[in-house]
């Protein structure tokens, strides 16, 4: 079973739309998917109350010890994917979360403030020794190939994307992103054949590649939030 935690302390950058996107995509691609919420704000939760469908199965943990039990259990379900949305405030659970995972997974926003926001988490993530990648969520919607948006977005995004940690496509803004999870769906049912169910399968696909035996084979990439540069 490999297993995905979505972590930054920002509210906001979109841990929880990014772990239902993932799991529906990673689903359809026919892993047996099962997302762990460890956020007492439970938007995933409640996400899967609107749903018709029972699958992906969403269990809440409320401690780190809680988290282990709960991925064991996932683990003799045949659960294939774990993918696990922390709180932004809680930083024990989070920690248990990090150490759990495969593969940490930051959403940011594309501005320098919103990426080196999250450095306290990357602390954790560098002492657990664990890969990493961010995920510039919420770009702008027009300009948003990928071409363009190394020069558009922020040079601190283009330092990631230089250091390996760049996730990518970025996943842009758009309201079929909220209508989809207001509708208990992820954009990859909602509108099939829209773009933000394209950014959303084709990250799926990067991060499954991140993910395979040959990837995990490179170390991690040393990073320090501090080596950031800050567009003036
Ligand atoms: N790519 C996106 N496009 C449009 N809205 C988004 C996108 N990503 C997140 N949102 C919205 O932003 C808000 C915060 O996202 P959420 O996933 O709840 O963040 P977090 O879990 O990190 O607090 C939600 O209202 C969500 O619908
Ligand atoms: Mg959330």
């Amino acid at each position: 079973m490999h297993t995905i935690a979505l972590v930054t302390q920002k509210g906001g950058s979109g841990k929880s739309t990014l772990a239902i996107g993932l799991a529906i995509a990673a689903m359809q691609d026919g892993h047996v998917v099962r997302l762990l919420e460890t956020d007492p704000l439970g938007t995933v939760s409640n996400w899967s109350h609107r749903r018709t469908q029972a699958e992906p199965a969403v269990e809440a943990a409320v401690s780190g010890d809680d988290i282990e039990q709960k991925l064991q259990a996932f683990e003799r379900d045949g659960v294939t994917l774990a993918i696990i949305d922390t709180a932004g405030g809680d930083r024990v659970t989070m920690q248990a979360a990090i150490s759990a995972a495969d593969l940490c997974l930051i959403p940011a926003r594309p501005s320098p403030a919103d990426i080196e926001a999250a450095g306290p988490t990357l602390r954790i993530i560098r002492d657990n020794d664990k890969p990493f990648a961010f995920v510039l969520n919420q770009t702008p919607a027009r300009g948003n190939r990928i071409a363009e948006a190394a020069t558009s977005l922020s040079d601190a995004a283009t330092e990631l994307n230089v250091m390996g940690v760049l996730a990518l496509p970025y996943i842009a803004l758009r309201n079929d992103q909220q209508d989809a999870l207001g509708a208990g769906l992820s954009v990859t049912e909602y509108a099939r054949s829209g773009k933000s169910a394209d950014e959303i399968n084709n990250l799926w696909q990067w991060v499954w590649r991140k993910m395979s035996p040959v990837a995990f084979e490179q170390p991690a990439v040393a990073y320090e939030p501090a080596e950031l540069r800050v567009a003036s």
